[in-house]
């Protein structure tokens, strides 16, 4: 045990909407099929939300099955933090409605925007926070509700996405088991690559903004899958040299879930075999601030991990942003 205080992950939780919009689904709304897009992307079906219901309403789901599995009272939280791009309103943030709903009364929180990085931002945010002393329960949230921003009249994004939250609270560690180390990267030259132009204020909302969709997700998939690649692949293999590890070392990696593609060829460059690898693109199709959350929660349903395991987080999204989180996970409350 290190003098220095470092934060742990003490509880998971994920929630997906109970609607299931599968390949076959989407052949009826633009010109695809199943096999165009299991073949490309590894994406059988995908979660929707209902109509009502938006990004705050399933990170309510996952912070309070968090303090129900912790057993804790909302009033424990001190801070909420929330990667998401597809927030209820661009204000009050998402983070506002969350601490209101559960009636976390000690909790200050915000909204954190790093597209498909935006968990592994808020997540060495929140650890930060832990690490400084000054907080005891932080609560980190990815979340998206991507039907709300997708263009079905494009078939190259729309069958890409889906929607779903998932998230953790951080904790001081007791013993040796806690997150070691984060890499984060922005390089905004990629920008144009893959952005949502409409909205903001630079092209705030007008009739021109809605005839012109520019308040749907546009993305070039070629160049931003090569960006990727190497984003997610190189930083993964940087942390674990960093840390004088190997893949052999690493029981689980649990990479943001873009593209099957990206994937296999991220688990190649690290030397990884299948079962070191969670993969559930074929049931959530990209979910953005939420895939790497969702994995790490179904993780520890399923007993993935164990007390002392190394687990690799690695993720690339829209900014362009990337990142890599090495865990030695331990949960001993
Ligand atoms: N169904 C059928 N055909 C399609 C579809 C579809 N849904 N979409 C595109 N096509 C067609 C194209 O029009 C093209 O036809 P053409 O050759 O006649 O012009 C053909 O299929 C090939 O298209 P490509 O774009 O070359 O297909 P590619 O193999 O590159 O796959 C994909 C596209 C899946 C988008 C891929 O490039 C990708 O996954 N990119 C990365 C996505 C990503 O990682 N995003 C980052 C995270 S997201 C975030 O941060 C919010």
């Amino acid at each position: 045990m290190t003098d220095q205080i470092r934060a742990t992950i003490s509880t998971t939780s994920k929630y997906l909407p109970e609607k299931v919009m599968t390949n076959h689904d989407l052949e009826k709304l633009v010109d695809t099929n199943d096999e165009w897009i299991v073949s490309r992307t590894g994406i059988s079906e995908r979660r929707v939300v209902e109509s009502g219901q938006a990004t705050a309403d399933m990170c309510i789901h996952v912070a309070r099955e968090i303090l129900q599995k912790r057993d804790i009272s909302a009033d424990d939280i001190d801070v909420i933090i929330i990667g998401t791009v597809t927030p209820d309103m661009l204000l009050p943030s998402t983070a506002a409605l969350v601490q209101d709903a559960i009636g976390a009364s000690s909790a200050w929180g915000y909204d954190l925007s790093a597209a498909c990085s935006g968990f592994l931002f808020a997540l060495e945010t929140g650890v930060n926070l832990i690490e400084s002393g000054r907080y005891n329960k932080v609560i980190v949230l990815g979340a998206d509700t991507m039907t709300s921003i997708l263009d079905y009249e494009d078939r190259a994004t729309c069958v890409l996405f889906g929607d779903g939250a998932g998230g953790v609270l951080l904790e001081p560690s007791q013993d040796e088991n806690y997150i070691i180390d984060s890499l984060l990267f922005t390089d905004g030259s990629g920008g144009k690559y893959l952005c949502l132009p409409g909205g903001g204020s630079i092209h705030p909302a007008t009739e021109k903004t809605v005839r012109e969709r520019m308040h749907f997700v546009k993305q070039d998939g070629k160049k931003v899958f090569k960006f990727a690649v190497k984003g997610m692949a190189d930083i993964s293999s940087d942390i674990l040299k960093k840390h004088g590890l190997t893949g052999n070392d690493i029981k689980l990696f649990i990479p943001h879930q873009a593209n099957k593609r990206i994937i296999d060829a991220c688990v190649k460059r690290l030397g990884l075999s299948p079962d070191q690898v969670l993969i559930n693109i074929d049931k959530y199709a990209n979910t953005t601030g939420a895939t790497i959350a969702i994995g790490l929660a179904e993780a520890v349903e399923e007993g993935r991990v164990q007390t002392g395991d190394y687990i690799l987080l690695a993720a690339f999204g829209a900014g362009f942003t990337w990142g890599s989180t090495l865990i030695r996970w331990g949960t001993t409350f």
